[in-house]
């Protein structure tokens, strides 16, 4: 567990720490001591942006490095024109590449006038061969280059690149490693993600999440449940567990223990109110689970269970080891054991050789199951996966027919299964006051959707009763009730 370290009594003299995670904190110190003559020479701090480019996992991936760059005694900002900025990437499909590229360029006008900034880039996208060497060849002004296995490194090497001009260029394989104990910086004082493993060991045909987050590995419980226990002495009341397929924690560990012991465990916490989940592979989904989470009073009833498609001869190309009829099931026996379940979904149109057919079968899911929500894919070819030298690529124009017809049809579902909440009372926790109308603050249910209710800045991070009054499709405008 993070415990406050003084970088300031730090020996910055001596040789650095060979054991981790004494060795990154020597490096904070190192920093530190660059931010301060910075402030001496410019006459205010210098200014850092992080910039989360991909998923739960990368968010909590960047609130790391945000807690570092802080502790070095940087001032984080929203604006990209700063004196330090680092993009933590996704590259789970092709656009999220093409972005980074383009923002890339704007980047470099901005240092040019600035020659001072320093510029990183980190996360997923970086553990691909052949963009470290584009970077490396076209994008000769990125300061420094590291990925997803040596994250926990970032003060190492970004001491490195304050030091010197060259480009700093770290990436590894893979790891077995997890270093614990690094500072954190939480985006919500109220809520927050919880790594529970990394990696992911699926290897589903299309995906590139396990070339580039490396084999799967289960935190020990112990670390888990100390991590929710500090978070909720700090005032969290809801926790997600995070990992690519969390239905299969624990089994790389010694001690075996299944994620619906380690879900009653952390329900165990006295403070933490709520906790969620993401995300559950359909193929490792136990009955324990279902009963864990229909007993439980914490667990939210939410479920993102991603099918990806409903054709079964689709879903055996794509490696993902369930039929259409097992996914049916399962969300049968699903709804039927937790009440007011909402389930929601990622799916994929046009994966290789997907015909009309296949494709009449993911609507026929989508109907029968009735999601909550759904996340729409249009294929991307990853390199490097199988799916990517599959014959029978699905033309573009196709591919745009299908996704445009399946949007509708979720839209339409989603909007019905909401609709059935409107008059009810349900507990929403409030996020925060309202981007576009400052008289309105936005909380959660438990099943995720997004209310808006009047208040203020006051009632972030409590639980509010309140009627839901308007269904607007995909969220509600709601009215507290008041207790008298
Ligand atoms: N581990 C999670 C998903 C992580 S990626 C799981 O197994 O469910 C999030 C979503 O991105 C996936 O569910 C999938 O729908 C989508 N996705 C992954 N690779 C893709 C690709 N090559 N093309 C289009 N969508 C993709
Ligand atoms: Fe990708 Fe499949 Fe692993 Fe999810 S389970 S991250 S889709 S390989
Ligand atoms: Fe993207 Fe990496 Fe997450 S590829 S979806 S940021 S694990």
């Amino acid at each position: 567990m993070y415990h406050e370290i003084d970088l300031d009594k730090i020996d910055k003299n001596s040789e650095p720490p060979t054991e981790e995670p004494a060795r990154q904190y020597y490096f904070m110190a190192k920093c530190r001591e660059w931010v301060k003559d910075f402030e001496q020479r410019h006459s205010r701090l210098p200014q850092a942006c992080v910039v989360n480019m991909g998923c739960q996992m990368n968010a909590r991936d960047s609130e790391k490095l945000t807690g570092i760059l802080e502790n070095i005694g940087y001032q984080m900002t929203d604006s990209e024109e700063a004196d330090f900025v680092i993009y933590n990437t996704c590259t789970v499909r092709e656009n999220a590449n093409n972005k980074v590229y383009g923002r890339l360029g704007y980047l470099h006008a901005y240092k040019k006038k600035h020659p001072h900034m320093k510029i990183a880039l980190c996360g997923c996208m970086m553990q691909e061969p052949h963009v470290a060497q584009r970077i490396q060849k076209s994008y000769s002004f990125v300061n420094l280059v590291f990925g997803t296995h040596n994250l926990y490194k970032f003060p190492e090497l970004f001491a490195a690149s304050l030091e010197g001009e060259d480009m700093v260029m770290e990436l590894w394989e893979g790891t077995d490693q997890i270093v614990e104990e690094l500072p954190v910086e939480r985006k919500y004082s109220f809520k927050s993600g919880v790594n529970i493993m990394f990696g992911c060991n699926n290897f589903c045909s299309y995906c590139i999440v396990p070339y580039v987050r490396g084999r799967e590995r289960s935190r020990s419980p112990k670390d888990i449940l100390g991590e929710v226990e500090q978070l909720a002495a700090d005032g969290v009341v809801e926790v997600m567990l995070l990992g690519q397929n969390v239905n299969s924690y624990g089994k790389t560990l010694k001690g075996p223990i299944s994620f619906a012991q380690l879900l009653t465990e952390v329900e165990k916490i006295d403070n933490i109110k709520r906790i969620r989940f993401m995300t559950s592979h359909p193929k490792d989904l136990s009955p324990e689970l279902i009963q864990v989470m229909a007993s439980s009073p914490k667990i939210c009833n939410h479920l993102h269970l991603p099918m990806q498609s409903g054709s079964s001869r689709i879903l055996e190309k794509m490696n993902r080891r369930y039929t259409k009829e097992q996914y049916l099931d399962l969300a049968k026996r699903l709804r039927e054991a937790i009440p007011n379940l909402s389930l929601t979904t990622d799916i994929i149109v046009g994966f290789p050789g997907e015909t009309e057919e296949d494709f009449e079968d993911t609507m026929d899911v989508v109907r029968e199951v009735g999601f909550d929500s759904a996340f729409t894919f249009i294929y991307s070819k990853r390199t490097g996966t199988p799916a990517a030298s599959m014959e029978n690529q699905v033309p573009e124009e196709v591919v745009k027919v299908r996704f445009n017809k399946l949007l509708k049809e979720v839209q339409t579902i989603s909007a019905q299964r909401a609709e059935r909440l409107t008059g009810q009372v349900q507990t929403i926790l409030v996020e925060e006051v309202n981007s576009q109308d400052p008289s309105l603050v936005t909380g959660r249910l438990g099943n995720n959707s997004v209310v808006h209710i009047p208040g203020d800045a006051s009632m972030i991070g409590t639980f509010v009763d309140v009627t839901l009054e308007e269904c607007k499709g995909f969220y509600y405008y709601g009215k507290p009730i008041t207790t008298a």
